[in-house]
């Protein structure tokens, strides 16, 4: 079977997922560090620095990982939870960041009440789940009224030929890198097979407003191969309002 063809069921790609995480665990902050050049730690604190975090905030980190937004999130915020689906990513975490509360679960089914956290950050998550969407509507759950997200990923360039230049620079690399570190090719050709069935930032952007978000924006990063999304949860009043107004545009 084909990285393609496991990839293309929810089933066959929340187990690729929970498989590849595990796997690569261990070495996972050198190989971030390294296809991004050392950029990734520069994004993420730019993301923080937009979330705009008081000590009054509640803060959800999604796709924890090792922990580096959560990190970031716990200096600032009044409380910083991170969550993962990788039990090893979250030993990891905890090492790096003793205290730190940190649960084992699924972006698609959040084990918290509604209206719990004032802020959701997710660092290179959203592309990873099966259903993007739903994972969305999780995220609308748990949020309180006015709560923002954001969120850091790669991004599909719509040009097509920057898109297949980008696609095959990360299938070359990551299959060198996948081979060198594992002895086998697919495990970093994840990435651009991911990046391939992903809407995009532009299409994120979309499902964000469809979810209830208001004020999505996006902020393209290294020329727009990478992307942060911010948006909010409106509260009562203003969520009545863009339902009101997202039926009329609907209406024939
Ligand atoms: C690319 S890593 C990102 C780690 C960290 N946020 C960062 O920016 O460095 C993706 C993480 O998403 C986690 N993950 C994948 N699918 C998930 C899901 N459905 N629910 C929760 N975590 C998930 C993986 O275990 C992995 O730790």
């Amino acid at each position: 079977m084909t990285l393609r063809s496991t990839l293309s069921t929810p089933e066959g790609k929340q187990r690729y997922v929970r498989r590849l995480f595990a796997t690569i665990a261990d070495r996972y902050d050198f190989i971030t560090r390294f296809l991004s050049y050392g950029q990734d730690r520069r994004w993420k604190r730019r993301l923080i620095d937009r979330a705009r975090l008081t000590s009054a905030d509640r803060v959800l980190d999604l796709a924890c990982g090792t922990g580096d937004l959560l990190c970031a999130g716990a200096a600032r915020a009044g409380s910083a939870t991170g969550l993962d689906l990788t039990h090893r990513m979250l030993q990891l975490a905890a090492s790096r960041h003793p205290g730190s509360r940190l649960v084992t679960g699924d972006m698609l089914a959040l084990p918290f009440g509604a209206s719990r956290f004032d802020v959701v950050t997710i660092g290179y998550g959203l592309r990873n789940v099966p259903d993007i969407e739903r994972a969305i509507a999780e995220i609308h759950r748990v949020l309180a009224d006015d709560g923002r997200m954001l969120s850091l990923d790669f991004n599909k360039p719509t040009s097509a030929i920057v898109r297949v230049a980008y696609l095959a620079y990360l299938t070359v690399v990551g299959s060198a890198l996948g081979f060198a570190l594992h002895g086998d090719p697919d495990t970093y050709r994840y990435i651009p097979e991911s990046i391939r069935v992903y809407p995009g930032a532009a299409g994120v952007a979309r499902l964000l407003e469809r979810q209830g978000f208001a004020d999505v924006e996006v902020i393209p990063l290294l020329g727009g191969l990478m992307a942060i999304h911010v948006a909010t949860k409106p509260g009562l009043t203003r969520g009545l309002k863009a339902t009101r107004y997202r039926r009329s545009i609907c209406r024939p």
